[in-house]
């Protein structure tokens, strides 16, 4: 496993990261605990030291998992968690007070919530879950992020950016706020790389990718006639004919590359950790099997220029999130 600079913070991160919302259960159905423990053990065997979970992921089950494995090894392992906003509205409006998502006070019993179900005295990361650029200079949050440093119950602080708005965090950024971000990159996304990732070099802001593998759209399993259980998202996500267009990009691009369907995860994995600004990327495992897979990919070799060049035609500008 090769490790990367998170932006400014001084912490080395894999290129690989766990991406812990499906062990949580909650909106994913199908976990079982005790495989995804033995993925998170795996992943740690294999060289991977940062997490990324969240208080909301099947309300705080994921934090606890998390909590459990990292308490029972002895190499650091770096974790990032997130707070929901009071409003419990994903992603941020446009037009909502800070004061409705993010007060100081729901930032400090949220973080001490996380403590308690991590078991642990400090978060590395700490995120908030949505973000608007309209509360940079707003609201009491920032004070409320300072105290928690100096009371050392965090490290440093990041913001997972709103799905498919990737500029709506530079003005944060540029306030010398934030430490990482977090953000949707993968093939079909390619947005991110126009304006926030040369912003987050010039500011050495840490990267932290989400969603590599569109949700699954990307590994070559979405075929038109897969199931989810019921209740699972992605019953939502890869609604009506959403199923048939994944296949039919997927197939496009592999056949474009001269791959199978196979190697599609490897490709989408390598294709973000080809860009220079990008700090680690966090594939959703729940299973040891993608543990494997996922950890021999964090070798530093990124994509080919020849290969990444072809890619840019791949992208596909939508929200399945809506
Ligand atoms: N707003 C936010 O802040 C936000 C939103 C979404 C995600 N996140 C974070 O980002 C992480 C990653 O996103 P995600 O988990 O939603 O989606 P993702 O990483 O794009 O995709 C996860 C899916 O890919 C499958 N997969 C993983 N490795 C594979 C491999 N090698 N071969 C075949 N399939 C593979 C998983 O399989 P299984 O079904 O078998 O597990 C799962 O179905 C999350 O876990 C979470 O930490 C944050």
């Amino acid at each position: 496993m090769k490790y990367r600079a998170l932006g400014r913070t001084g912490l080395k991160v894999s290129e690989i990261g766990f991406g812990a919302w499906g062990i949580g259960k909650g909106l994913w159905i199908g976990a079982s605990d005790d495989e995804s423990l033995k993925a998170l053990s795996r992943s740690i065997d294999l060289g991977l030291n940062f997490i990324d979970t969240a208080l909301g992921y099947g309300d705080g089950h994921s934090e606890q998992l998390v909590g459990q494995l990292v308490r029972q090894r002895s190499e650091a392992v770096y974790v990032a968690t997130k707070i929901p906003p009071r409003n419990e509205v994903w992603p941020a409006r446009p037009g909502t007070p800070v004061v409705e998502t993010f007060p100081a006070d729901h930032v400090i019993k949220c973080t001490e919530k996380s403590l308690k179900n991590l078991g642990l005295e400090t978060i590395d990361v700490q995120q908030f879950h949505v973000w608007s650029d309209e509360w940079v200079g707003k609201g009491d949050w920032l004070g409320a992020i300072q105290k928690l440093k100096d009371q050392g119950k965090i490290r440093f602080f990041g913001v997972s950016i709103n799905d498919y708005q990737p500029e709506n965090a530079i003005k944060l950024l540029e306030s010398g706020a934030l430490d990482t971000v977090q953000v949707i990159y993968n093939i079909f996304e390619q947005s991110p790389g126009e304006k926030l990732f040369p912003a987050c070099e010039r500011h050495d802001v840490g990267v932290i990718v989400r969603v590599a593998l569109d949700e699954g759209g990307l590994t070559g399993k979405i075929t038109p006639d897969v199931t989810f259980a019921p209740d699972d998202f992605r019953n939502n996500y890869f609604r009506g004919d959403r199923k048939q267009q994944v296949y039919e990009r997927v197939t496009r691009i592999a056949s474009d590359l001269g791959i199978t369907l196979d190697d599609m995860p490897e490709t989408a994995l390598r294709y973000t950790l080809s860009h220079p600004a990008v700090s680690t990327v966090i594939p959703g495992m729940r299973t040891v099997r993608n543990v494997e897979r996922n950890c021999q990919i964090g070798d530093g070799a990124g994509l080919p220029e020849k290969t990444l060049e072809r890619l840019k035609a791949h992208r596909w500008d939508r929200n399945f999130y809506q």
